[in-house]
């Protein structure tokens, strides 16, 4: 019988529930009859054979076959191939003594095979709905292609452009990361994990690995307790509350020792504070790297350091298979740390079903599980909503489609919407903006213009582009980066337009014909020239599948564009970071008067980001009136209802994000001018109104004080709920601890 014989023949019966009592009865039972050296073996991820791991020493020279024969590896990393998974676990489940199974597992960070946007992206939908449909369908199709473990969400909390995983990011917020991050994770794992739809989520980069100093990827992180667990900590541990099975240390000191050996995120927070039942893995190679982090001079070091921390799964480096055995030996190392990492990957195997079914996620053919019609709805609908319109001056969008439109731009038909993490997803089967507009009946010249980076054809491109556009009613200049400038290892010193976008731009200006301003990147860019001198701009992301006709819809008004940034966009590198929940000064500078000297702000640019978190413009308009609470005063653990009548005033339907934030008046710490710390999305006809409740306790109002105590203390707070986190209006309610 050939292997794929062998996978069409595998029994799916429904997996046994078991409690959570019984899986460890099971995994006692295991353990006790297993050597120290197996138990250390399922400590190792191993990459997939043939894997080029850059500037590693192995240690070991047996193959990765050898070893699982041996007993000696628990998972394998970013390996989609039906048939060699079903004979890497044949080897595992027949071979090895004990017969203890692998598990898989891959990045699946926004989509299998059904490509969404991208996560930043996402994240401005502000659609905790959406988002949880598109992670059921990435589950879906995961575990079609035999991986038990996807590393995602990632919740890094960023405020820094210039650092290329800000696309991976849900932003700047963690009221926002900590709401989507929970919506990720009941898509992936849904109700139980022991199922043949769903995924388990590893959480990663823990911790703070979106505060990498100037933004250089893998950088330095330092900063007080008191803002780590206020500003950066919160979404990591709204996974661990939602039941994420693994978290993955990540890849920056934090506070003076690399995360991946740092006993005080690992053990302190992860395991005593928080009782975290499930196992910590490493990021690529990043046990080995803190040799480079200079707190280690050997592997036997790392393997001492790393597991004496707290990390139990190490991903690619091998310096536990190599090591532990002999720390332990030496008594340098205690076996109770052997057996509980080696327990938190056995019970994580029984859970989700492994020992009943070794080979329950291998299909011969897993592609006929995906990329459904129905999939690709969910991927335009929420592409749709991840849009944001950053300008619209005189209402120049939507754009009727009886009008006359020039393309131009080197993103106007790139079929690179998907972003560096692209799981198994096809940029062929990206819809480009120019295929968008096509299949929704514009009729339009198009020209490239230029391209992404300076090159001697850009002169006649630019050409071509004046020629095709001077007929024109509108221009829509598509401009911005593609996933060579952003993501891993793709930080920059400078966020403007690369090449000669701006030229080009500038070019088709001096035709005074309207430009609508389409741009698509994975990190905010610098805009300035583009909002002051276009008519409208768009952010468009990288929206995966269905980019072009998510955009298309927009363009032309059939939807209403809803998203809302979730992270600053500056007016220049120069002023990062930039973020909306940021501290007042001594010295704040006075909005109506900006040139007063001796105050904190910028004499070259505005002390305000060119685009507010929260900010998304929409074709219709919503007034907000009527805001009210339960009380002026709120004491003890009383619950503070709050209404506001949202209307929409204007012409067409539409959706809007209603954002309630918070201010502490005074307190015994410094707190930032503004908290969110309520958002909701609704749909309005033309002329409706509709009453929207938030409710806030006093776990809202709270913030670690001056004693590092969380407390809302007795204080008085101010109320905002509007449009974005520049909204005003507000009303004032007090906080009495008793
Ligand atoms: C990468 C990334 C991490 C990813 C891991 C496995 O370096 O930092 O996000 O999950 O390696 O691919």
């Amino acid at each position: 019988m050939t292997i794929f014989d062998k996978i069409n023949n595998i029994d799916r019966s429904p997996l046994p529930i078991r409690s959570e009592e019984e899986i460890q009865d099971l995994v006692t039972e295991l353990m006790e009859q297993m050597t120290l050296k197996e138990k250390i073996g399922q400590l190792y991820q191993a990459a997939p054979e043939g894997a080029i791991v850059e500037g590693l020493h192995f240690d070991i020279e047996q193959t990765t076959e050898e070893l699982i024969r041996k007993g000696q590896v628990g998972s394998i990393l970013s390996l989609a191939i039906p048939e060699a998974m079903y004979f890497l676990q044949e080897l595992a489940v027949n071979e090895s003594r004990l017969g203890i199974p692998l598990f898989f597992a891959s990045d699946i960070i926004h989509g299998c095979r059904t490509a969404f946007p991208i996560n930043l992206a996402m994240s401005c939908s502000f659609d905790e709905n959406l988002i949880e449909e598109a992670c059921k369908i990435a589950a879906r199709e995961t575990s079609k292609k035999g991986i038990h473990m996807t590393f995602s969400p990632m919740v890094d909390i960023t405020r820094d452009p210039r650092w290329g995983r800000v696309m991976e990011t849900n932003g700047e917020d963690p009221y926002v990361s900590r709401r989507l991050a929970k919506a990720y994770i009941k898509g992936y794992q849904q109700d139980h994990l022991n199922s043949y739809d769903t995924v388990a989520s590893c959480v990663k980069h823990f911790a703070a690995y979106g505060a990498s100093e100037a933004g250089r990827d893998y950088n330095t992180v330092d900063m007080s307790d008191r803002h780590f667990r206020m500003f950066y900590l919160p979404p990591y541990k709204a996974c661990v509350d939602s039941d994420a099975q693994a978290i993955m240390s990540s890849f920056n000191i934090f506070n003076g020792v690399p995360a991946t050996a740092n006993k005080y995120l690992l053990d302190t927070i992860l395991r005593k504070e928080w009782n975290y039942t499930g196992f910590t893995i490493s990021d690529y190679t990043s046990t080995s790297e803190i040799m480079h982090h200079k707190i280690a001079s050997t592997t036997k070091d790392v393997a001492k350091k790393c597991i004496n921390a707290g990390l139990d799964h190490e991903m690619v480096a091998n310096s536990y298979i190599a090591h532990l055995e002999e720390l332990i030996n030496e008594k340098t190392v205690d076996t109770k740390q052997i057996d509980a990492a080696c327990r938190r990957i056995l019970a994580f195997k029984y859970r989700i079903g492994l020992f009943d079914n070794p080979y329950k996620n291998i299909y011969n053919n897993p592609d006929s599980f995906a990329l459904t019609p129905s999939d690709r709805k969910t991927s335009l609908e929420i592409a749709k909503r991840s849009i944001v319109l950053l300008k619209n001056e005189h209402n120049t969008l939507p754009i009727p489609k009886s009008n006359k439109l020039a393309l131009v731009g080197p993103l106007s038909d790139s079929k690179r919407m998907i972003g560096p993490w692209a799981g198994y997803t096809k940029t062929e089967e990206c819809v480009t903006f120019k295929e968008g507009l096509e299949n929704t009946g514009y009729i339009f010249s198009h020209a490239k213009g230029c391209h992404l980076e300076t090159s001697p054809e850009d002169l006649d491109l630019m050409a071509k582009a004046i020629e095709v556009s001077k007929n024109a009613d509108y221009i829509l200049l598509a401009i911005g980066e593609d996933d060579r400038l952003t993501g891993e290892a793709r930080s920059r010193s400078d966020i403007g337009v690369t090449g000669n976008q701006l030229t080009l731009a500038k070019k088709l200006k001096a035709l005074h014909i309207p430009i609508i301003t389409v741009v698509f990147s994975g990190r905010p860019l610098e805009l300035q020239w583009f909002h002051e001198n276009t008519d409208a701009v768009i952010q468009a992301w990288w929206l995966g599948n269905e980019a072009g006709n998510a955009l298309a819809s927009v363009i032309s008004g059939d939807y209403n564009p809803s998203g809302k940034l979730t992270i600053s966009f500056p007016y220049n590198t120069g002023q990062i970071p930039i973020y909306y929940n940021h501290f007042n000064t001594g010295r704040p500078m006075l909005a109506d008067h900006p040139d007063e000297d001796y105050k904190s702000r910028y004499v070259d640019v505005p002390n305000t980001p060119l685009y507010s978190f929260g900010h998304g413009l929409s074709y219709t308009s919503f007034s907000y009136e009527n805001l009210h609470t339960s009380s002026d005063q709120l004491v003890g653990d009383e619950l503070l209802d709050i209404w506001v009548d949202v209307t929409n005033t204007g012409k067409v339907f539409g959706e809007e994000v209603v954002q309630l934030y918070i201010e502490c008046l005074d307190f015994s710490v410094s707190r930032p001018l503004k908290e969110l710390k309520g958002f909701t999305k609704i749909a309005l006809e033309t002329g409706e109104k509709k009453q929207v409740h938030f409710q806030l306790d006093k776990e809202d109002l709270s913030y670690l004080n001056i004693d590092n105590e969380m407390t809302p203390e007795n204080t008085n707070y101010r109320i905002y709920v509007g449009t974005s986190s520049t909204v005003t209006d507000f009303i004032t309610v007090s906080y009495r601890l008793k």
